[in-house]
């Protein structure tokens, strides 16, 4: 499909290839194809951009390259560390404490490892914003947790949580914590080390990297299971030879939107404010959803009462304009989301919920317009 006429408004499903990622990429996608871990002067290079794309990785977030562990994406990092948690637990520590605003990567691994591994999942409380109440996370830490995962921002409502004091109560109580950045790196600025955490999670294609790959960051000294057996590669943590051409896109991408972070940021502030005057203006009863101060720059979860948002993204994607409904991984499901039954939204709201995300590809125009089209098709439903 021409991707000309297309506004798209859907950056936190996944972002444009930044075209610096893709020059970087295609050296090793056509000629420098060797294996990294050959012992040859043609692997040499290889082996070098892959270091070097570890060392930016690191760098982005304020770790060391040796807590860098490359995976295929978010899934399999959350995956990673939550059957991670349930493969070290001791047998008196069977705990793991989650929220259920987490995105199914964690959820579902949660139910897996409850059905194969003798695990339970307690699930903390959130508040309207989708802020996790502090005092039912202090109340659920017990002796029997074995490790903590709340996500740094969601990826529907785009609300972003306080993670720097959740892990310090995790870690008094000697308990790992896990973070999902996903929906936050090279977005809003994580520093591992500020942060306090112990592991965290990240993919390339939400940052305008190539999909399919991302990485975890495990804080040195952190007790981690191999979650795929074989080879020598990512520490001997990872097996499998490395996808060199997507870990440098990763990289240069990651680095790229690191180094715009604060232009992007004020850009996409713009975007979202205009939206919502627009919108606000003319539509008297709409509901917008996440916290109204801690959330991620251009990302507009909207509820408008009465309305279909499935038949609203049908009528914006006849006119060529790419929204979602609620989580695109998540689409196939035309079940209320388990973000917006979290937050305690009423069927009807819910129902009515459409998630704009731009990203720094889109035009204070594309912003303008697609509140103008949005209003002005609610109007006529009416
Ligand atoms: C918060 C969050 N975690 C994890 C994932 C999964 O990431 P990936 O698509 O790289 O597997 C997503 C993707 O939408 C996400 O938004």
């Amino acid at each position: 499909m021409s991707t000309r006429n297309l506004i798209y408004a859907d950056n936190a499903a996944t972002t444009q290839l930044d075209p610096a990622a893709l020059d970087a990429m295609l050296p090793f996608l056509r000629d420098s194809y060797a294996n990294p871990s050959s012992l040859y002067s043609f692997s040499r290079s290889v082996k070098k951009a892959l270091q070097k794309a570890r060392e930016t990785v690191a760098e982005c977030i304020c770790a060391t390259p040796e807590e860098i562990i490359f995976t295929s994406g978010g899934s399999e990092s959350d995956n990673w560390v939550i059957k991670n948690f349930a493969f070290t637990a001791p047998q008196n520590r069977r705990q793991i404490l989650t929220s259920p605003i987490e995105h199914h990567a964690i959820l579902n691994s949660c139910a897996e490892v409850v059905r194969l591994f003798n695990c339970s999942t307690s699930y903390v409380s959130v508040d309207k914003f989708g802020i996790i109440d502090i005092d039912d996370f202090q109340a659920k830490l017990s002796k029997n947790t074995v490790g903590v995962s709340i996500m740094l921002a969601n990826n529907e409502i785009g609300t972003i949580q306080d993670v720097k004091i959740l892990a310090k109560l995790a870690h008094e109580h000697s308990i790992l914590f896990h973070t999902d950045a996903v929906q936050a790196v090279g977005h809003i600025p994580v520093n591992v080390q500020e942060l306090g955490i112990d592991m965290l999670s990240a993919s390339a294609h939400k940052f305008n990297g190539p999909k399919g790959i991302g990485f975890l960051f495990v804080k040195q000294g952190t007790p981690l299971v191999s979650f795929v057996n074989g080879g020598q590669q990512e520490f001997a943590r990872r097996a499998g030879t490395e996808n060199v051409a997507s870990i440098v896109g990763m990289a240069t991408a990651l680095k790229n939107n690191c180094s715009q972070m604060h232009e992007n940021t004020l850009k996409l502030q713009k975007m979202e404010t205009l939206f919502k005057e627009v919108i606000s203006e003319s539509i008297s009863n709409v509901v917008f959803n996440g916290d109204p101060v801690h959330h991620l720059p251009g990302l507009i979860s909207l509820s408008i009462p009465g309305a279909s948002g499935e038949s609203l993204l049908h009528i914006l994607d006849l006119k060529g304009i790419a929204v979602s409904t609620g989580a695109a991984c998540n689409s196939k499901d035309t079940e209320i989301s388990h973000v917006l039954t979290a937050i305690q939204h009423p069927k009807d709201l819910a129902k009515g919920t459409l998630r704009i995300s731009l990203g720094k590809n889109n035009a204070i125009a594309d912003a303008i317009s697609l509140a103008n089209l949005l209003s002005h098709i609610i109007k006529k439903q009416k």
